[in-house]
């Protein structure tokens, strides 16, 4: 059966026989995260320098590029798709996009359409996200500390953020804050930011990070955290694993779900399901490998999507086995994280 959606079209029947998303160590990859920007309006230290070169225009892929991109990948088997930067939300014409792909939602080709957004723009776009069929988003918020927003993020807009989540949540999108752990920073905000999304009815993840330049020197094992944080408040893991790096935990006194993202003390990569595709068309593998294919030219050289799809399967297949971060090497030189939206 042939769907048509919008202009980019879904053929259920796989271009290639024996279509299907596996790699090389027999693991599904059903989740795609496309970044659509390396443009972004805050300079997180531990993400960007502030002095930052982007990528010129003739790099980047249109959005309709990114639609058969996402076409393509759907019809070999993914059922995920997030849509990250840089901030997604900056990119002039991106409700467009997030419409048509939603459509897909609605149709039953994809079960679901998220973003990972800096929530700065978020207030304004809710509605409208909502309407195209996002029902979860990921908002950074590492502080709830107007100086230490700026002292991170080098710019100014923790109000806009509180303002975007909360829009986000009365438009009825499931919200989780991403907080990245950073000792001498905002570990002394962990219980302020717990309480605080339990009012706001708000998930909350605490990722480690990861030792990208000028975070380096923050490092906080996420183990001690937890340890921590249960002497202060009741925990009870829940079993609800989905695949993806985050292991949560039931915070009693709010209700509200408490994860851990830990890519630097273990290692998660056994159960990826999941590859990155760059603002540029450049197909990523692991987030800790050099290893990655420019999908730029086949989506350039025809409007057919056959060799666009022989070379996505091709890569897949190259996988590697994990991110090797435990080897010590600095990660900044492998690819910088604005470019991949975590
Ligand atoms: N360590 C951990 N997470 C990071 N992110 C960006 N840089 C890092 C890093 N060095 C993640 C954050 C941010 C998202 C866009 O990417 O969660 O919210
Ligand atoms: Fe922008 Fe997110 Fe990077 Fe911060 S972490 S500079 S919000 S892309």
């Amino acid at each position: 059966m042939d769907v048509r959606l919008n202009s980019v079209r879904i053929d259920r029947e796989p271009t290639t026989p024996m279509a299907c998303l596996v790699d090389g160590f027999g693991r599904e990859i059903n989740y795609l995260r496309l970044s659509v920007t390396d443009r972004c309006n805050l300079r997180c230290f531990y993400c960007m320098r502030d002095e930052v070169t982007f990528l010129p225009k003739s790099e980047i892929l249109s959005l309709e590029e990114m639609e058969r991109l996402a076409a393509s990948f759907i019809r070999l088997g993914v059922r995920k798709l997030r849509l990250t930067g840089g901030e997604p939300l900056v990119r002039p014409g991106v409700m467009g996009l997030i419409e048509r792909l939603g459509a897909w939602v609605g149709s039953g080709e994809l079960d679901e359409l998220t973003l990972t957004s800096n929530g700065t723009l978020l207030a304004g776009q809710a509605v409208a996200l909502y309407a195209a069929g996002v029902r979860r988003i990921n908002v950074s918020l590492d502080t709830l500390d107007e100086y230490v927003f700026q002292r991170i993020t080098r710019r100014e807009g923790l109000a806009d953020v509180l303002a975007g989540i909360d829009a986000a949540r009365a438009a009825g999108i499931a919200v989780r804050v991403n907080m990245v752990a950073m000792s001498g920073i905002n570990d002394a905000e962990f219980d302020k930011v717990i309480r605080w999304c339990g009012d706001h009815d708000c998930d909350l993840a605490l990722i480690e990070v990861m030792p990208l330049g000028l975070a380096a020197d923050h490092y906080l094992p996420l183990d001690m955290v937890r340890e921590h944080l249960m002497q202060r408040w009741q925990l009870t893991p829940v079993d609800d694993h989905t695949g993806g790096p985050a292991r949560y935990w039931r915070v009693e006194e709010t209700g509200c779900r408490l994860a851990f993202i830990t890519p630097m003390s273990h290692s998660f990569c056994a159960e990826c399901n999941r590859v990155r595709v760059t603002c540029s068309g450049r197909l990523v593998l692991c987030l800790g490998q050099r290893d990655g294919v420019d999908l730029r030219p086949a989506l350039r050289a025809s409007e057919a999507d056959v060799r666009l799809e022989r070379e996505i399967l091709s890569a897949i297949a190259r996988k590697p086995a994990g991110h090797g971060f435990a080897s010590g090497r600095p990660c900044a030189e492998i690819r910088p994280m604005w470019q991949l939206g975590g």
